[in-house]
């Protein structure tokens, strides 16, 4: 006869491998999600665009931003983490990227939304590289898994231009 203790302890042993065997099948059965998030951005006013005191330049943009996320989600989805970044290319960093809005993203019936917003964080340049500059807009995202690794991926929207001139 095994003790009460011993059948307790059996118990727990078993039901702590369910789980571990569950959490793994379910981080294992995210890998056959094959998201495909869209976005569309659109530069809809340039509200100012200037060299600062200090040399550098600076721009403020109003953007309207749609996007589709919902793929990303599935039942082992905690929330996803979304970023749009200006990315450039300047004779001193192969790859500028400056964050121009984030958002975190709780529920799969948050994840298609259209916005316009002005630029949340400052879109400044390490120089004054900006005047006529060619960027790109890109969406990356972070999906935080209730259990399992995180994952992160992005989507690139090319082809924007800067003015030419301050205004
Ligand atoms: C914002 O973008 C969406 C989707 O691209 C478009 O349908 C809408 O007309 C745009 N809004 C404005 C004010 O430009
Ligand atoms: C912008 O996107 C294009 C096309 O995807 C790519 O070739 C280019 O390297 C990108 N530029 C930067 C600075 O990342």
């Amino acid at each position: 006869m095994h003790s009460f203790g011993y059948r307790i302890n059996a118990l727990l042993t078993f039901s702590v491998t369910i789980l571990a065997l569950m959490c793994a099948i379910a981080s294992f059965s995210d890998n056959f999600n094959s998201p495909s998030p869209s976005s569309e951005v659109q530069v809809m006013k340039i509200n100012w665009f200037q060299k600062k005191p200090d040399g550098d330049d600076e721009v403020s943009l109003t953007l309207n931003i749609s996007a589709n996320l919902q793929s990303l989600f599935t039942w082992n989805t905690k929330q996803v983490f979304v970023f749009l970044a200006a990315e450039y290319q300047t004779p001193k960093n192969v790859l500028n990227q400056i964050s121009l809005w984030d958002g975190i993203i709780p529920a799969k019936e948050h994840a298609s939304f259209k916005i316009q917003a002005t630029n949340k964080y400052r879109f400044t340049d390490q120089g004054s590289n900006l005047r006529g500059k060619e960027f790109n807009l890109t969406l990356h995202w972070h999906v935080m898994p209730k259990t399992g690794k995180m994952f992160a991926d992005k989507l690139v929207m090319p082809g924007y231009h800067l003015p030419k001139a301050y205004r």
